[in-house]
């Protein structure tokens, strides 16, 4: 599908119309001080992801969570949280009903249990949420996804595609006016499956799965602070990735996933799944889109696409990205923690115009 782009983009500078973040990890606590503002400087809404300890289940602690981060917007921005409930086996179709009268509410976000981080009190069995999509779909609230078995026999560089022939294909078939996000793909799979799926069915990409591949991980030494969930892949999937979010296929929309854990935890005998990218986000898919030629396709992706999925306005303030070459920070540093961002210390060829 082609889109209409009303971005200007100079040599030099690219102006396109303010983005959002469709996925990311806000935390709680002391940490919004850090993740809030980090995210607000440049993108208008976000929707925040509930897989907090405890989790985000119901209306009401999704409120009082969307307090706490509004308390962390610094003056001057304008910033909307969107709020994702945490699916657990024991949703209702009277919770989703609920819900759905909340327009501070964006959907209900599926973890496997067992499939990432703080995802055990997620669903254990996919095929008997019968009742409660119904409701998602009869109620207009959409399902956002992660898209991985957890079965300990699949090879984790499957966990995406099984998943997707198991359950979501059956799902997307059997519901075909739920909207479906399939949260962070990974695989030629995914792609080839949004977009032949219906229109309802859409999915969003993060920087790190577009601008690298399972070398970037594990070639030279295990690099922790590239590993997220699900993990990254062969670069012919990172290929197919690529071509997705230049295509200007309006299913194929920003979201960055950005996830952080403290240093200590990453860079450990066992670390955390997440890349921490919010201090770099747009600049990162800025990066990625320079290199394949395509920046004339970042608006549609980044400002458009998710909007209009969502049934939500595009945004109306612009956002101006400058051509400048400059080091993504070695380390972010709040309240005597420190976290290693995503790129650390790499090279960026954009940069946002404060
Ligand atoms: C996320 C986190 O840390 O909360 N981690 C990740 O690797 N992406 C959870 C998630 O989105 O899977
Ligand atoms: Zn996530």
């Amino acid at each position: 599908m082609a889109s209409t782009s009303s971005a200007s983009v100079s040599p030099d500078t690219l102006c396109i119309d303010q983005p959002d973040d469709w996925h990311l990890h806000f935390r709680d606590g002391d940490m919004l001080a850090m993740t809030v503002p980090a995210t607000a400087r440049v993108f208008k809404r976000a929707i925040v992801m509930p897989n907090l300890a405890p989790p985000v289940t119901t209306v009401a602690q999704a409120e009082a969570y969307r307090q706490r981060i509004l308390a962390n917007v610094p003056s001057g921005i304008e910033f909307e949280p969107l709020m994702a409930l945490y699916l657990t086996q024991d949703t209702t179709a009277q919770d989703v009903r609920e819900a759905a009268q909340n327009p501070n509410i964006i959907g209900y976000k599926l973890y496997p249990a067992g499939a990432t981080t703080n995802s055990s009190a997620g669903v254990r069995a996919v095929d008997a949420m019968g009742p409660v999509l119904e409701t998602m779909q009869e109620f207009g609230v959409p399902l956002l996804v992660h898209g991985e078995v957890t079965e300990p026999e699949i090879d984790i560089f499957d966990r995406e595609k099984v998943f997707i022939d198991r359950y979501l294909a059956p799902i997307t078939e059997r519901y075909g006016r739920l909207k479906v996000i399939l949260e962070h793909i990974t695989t030629k799979d995914a792609v080839d499956f949004v977009t032949s799926a219906h229109d309802l069915v859409a999915a969003t990409l993060t920087p790190q799965h577009i601008l690298m591949n399972r070398n970037d991980l594990l070639v030279g030494g295990v690099h922790v602070h590239n590993y997220c969930l699900p993990v990254l892949k062969r670069r012919t999937h990172q290929e197919a990735l690529q071509q997705a979010a230049i295509s200007g296929n309006r299913k194929f929309f920003l979201g960055t996933d950005s996830a952080p854990h403290v240093q200590a935890k990453k860079e450990t005998a066992c670390g955390c799944a997440g890349c921490f990218s919010a201090f770099t986000a747009i600049e990162l898919y800025a990066e990625a889109f320079a290199q394949l030629d395509a920046l004339d396709k970042l608006e549609g992706f980044a400002s458009h696409f998710g909007a209009d999925f969502y049934g939500r306005p595009r945004n109306t303030q612009k956002l101006v990205l400058q051509r400048t070459e400059w080091q993504a920070p070695e380390t972010v540093t709040h309240n005597g923690e420190t976290w290693v961002p995503y790129w650390a210390g790499k090279s960026l060829q954009w940069q946002v115009r404060v």
